[in-house]
């Protein structure tokens, strides 16, 4: 499915949906250096994360700090999802991507193969917590297009880092961050998901939907500032 721009969004017999919508404005804010088929924007110079991967000097420390910085971002996911009052979020409970178990793992793994001591997520990641947990209180339709954007992109763009990462630093070794075993593997739970998020999505308005779309941007900037900890 990856050998085609339009692979994970368009399997066949599968409704296209409102996800089909986050897709195509997910995908115009990438840089041509990082989706080279579907990629509308220029690379940004002082943003290391918009330029080719290939190019990226991963460290042990700054591949350390972004892990960290990312387990702020899944747990606060993840929590929003398990406490779910607003009955909007309660669905997506167990659905098969859930990363803060194996981020935790990977976590104590680079430590120990660095020798680098435990921190806490104090910048993009705190911050990006933050957000989500203020707009899933204020706007299910902003805060779903955020829980969109992290795991989707982690599934593929994010995939894509890890192994090159992986090559450069860890001999090949492969986290868990990357790897989806529960709920019958990757390919079922982006399914799952998909077919979740566009029941979701059809009880919105237009107007709704639009706002959903419109926060794209700020997903790419929040998830940016956490890429750039490693590139
Ligand atoms: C899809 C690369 C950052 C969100 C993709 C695809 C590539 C890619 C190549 C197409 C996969 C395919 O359909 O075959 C990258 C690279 C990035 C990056 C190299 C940074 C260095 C981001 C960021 C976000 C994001 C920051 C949002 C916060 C998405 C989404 C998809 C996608 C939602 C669609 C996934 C799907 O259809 O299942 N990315 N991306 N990406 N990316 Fe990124």
């Amino acid at each position: 499915a990856h050998g085609h721009g339009h692979g994970h969004g368009a399997a066949v017999g599968e409704q296209k949906g409102f996800v089909e919508e986050m897709r195509r404005v997910a995908m115009s804010l990438h840089t041509r250096e990082q989706a080279p088929r579907e990629g509308g924007k220029r690379a940004d110079a002082s943003k290391a994360e918009t330029r080719p991967v290939a190019t990226w000097t991963p460290t042990g420390e700054g591949y350390l700090n972004f892990l960290t910085e990312s387990l702020a971002v899944y747990e606060a996911m993840e929590t929003i999802v398990e406490t779910d009052a607003s009955g909007v979020y309660g669905k997506f409970k167990d659905n098969g991507l859930e990363r803060s178990d194996a981020l935790r793992k990977d976590i104590e793994y680079i430590e120990r193969r660095f020798g680098l001591s435990k921190r806490d997520a104090s910048g993009a990641g705190r911050e990006y917590a933050e957000t989500l947990k203020a707009l899933a209180k204020t706007s299910p339709p902003e805060f779903i297009c955020h829980y969109y954007n992290v795991y989707f992109a982690h599934s593929a763009g994010g995939r894509m880092i890890g192994r090159k990462v992986s090559e450069l630093i860890l001999d090949g070794k492969e986290l868990e961050f990357y790897e989806w075993k529960k709920n019958g593997g990757l390919e079922a739970s982006l399914t799952r998901v998909r077919n979740l998020l566009n029941e979701t999505a059809e009880q919105w308005t237009r107007e709704e939907k639009d706002r959903c779309l419109e926060e794209t941007g700020k997903s790419f900037q929040l998830s940016g500032q956490l890429l750039r900890l490693i590139a």
